[in-house]
């Protein structure tokens, strides 16, 4: 096996937060799917469901999520009736984590010319989430809503899975769980059933190489500090 290209790809991935309008062709969403449907889950179980929106769908769920996310600002009632489908952050966050969290954060920021205090301009950056960095191509991941919290280890997998086929087919992507804040907004435009609980989004497209935001690269802790050999 070639090893140097499969950990290129995974080195090579990274979250892309601009993209150019280039459609996606339909025949390589499934290719890759299908690829990343390879991923391992408990008992081969395979829980995901995966809506790929693009179009006047897409369009709608923008519109309708930066909509509220901006009155949000102004009504707080709003974001107490779209909480997150599941808690994905600790309520009470923990050094090192808070740490790496706000590294990032402010890493982010500083690339993009945003001081402390500059509310405006955060929230603005927060709208690009809602507007899929302008990717044409949305992916929502599902899972039944009896299966345990287990499958959401499947789904990521599957979709670590997506993200890693896109970065060999030369696409781009970004894993996005700010949707989940909306999943009340966008699992009835999507066609998901009652029973399905929005596990993630993502967007995928072509990445604009021009972009500042795109040479973000973020670091990680060597593996000698979070590694215990036990023999
Ligand atoms: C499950 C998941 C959800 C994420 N949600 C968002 C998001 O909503 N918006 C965003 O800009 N980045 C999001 N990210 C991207 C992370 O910020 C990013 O993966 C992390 O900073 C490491 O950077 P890298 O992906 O470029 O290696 C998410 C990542 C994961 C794994």
């Amino acid at each position: 096996m070639d090893y140097q290209s499969v950990y290129d790809a995974i080195t090579g991935r990274h979250s892309v937060r601009a993209f150019t309008p280039q459609t996606v062709e339909k025949d390589l969403i499934l290719e890759l799917l299908n690829v990343a449907a390879r991923a391992p889950s408990g008992t081969n179980c395979q829980p995901w469901q995966v809506y790929v929106v693009t179009g006047d769908k897409r369009d709608q769920i923008v519109a309708e999520v930066c909509a509220l996310h901006d009155a949000a600002r102004l009504d707080a009632s709003i974001n107490e009736q779209h909480t997150e489908s599941y808690p994905y952050y600790p309520e009470k966050w923990i050094s090192p984590y808070i740490d790496r969290r706000r590294e990032n954060g402010w890493g982010l920021y500083g690339l993009l010319g945003i001081q402390k205090g500059e509310k405006d301009k955060m929230h603005e950056q927060h709208q690009r989430n809602f507007r899929l960095f302008d990717a044409p191509v949305a992916l929502f991941f599902t899972v039944n809503k009896v299966m345990g919290i287990g499958s959401k280890m499947d789904i990521a997998m599957m979709m670590q899975n997506v993200m890693i086929a896109a970065q060999a087919r030369g696409l781009a992507t970004c894993p996005q769980a700010a949707w989940n804040h909306y999943h009340k907004v966008i699992l009835p435009i999507i066609g998901a059933g009652e029973d399905e609980e929005l596990v993630c989004g993502m967007a995928v497209g072509y990445a604009d190489t021009s972009a500042t935001v795109n040479t973000f690269i973020t670091p990680r802790v060597d593996a000698s500090e979070f590694t215990h050999f036990v023999e």
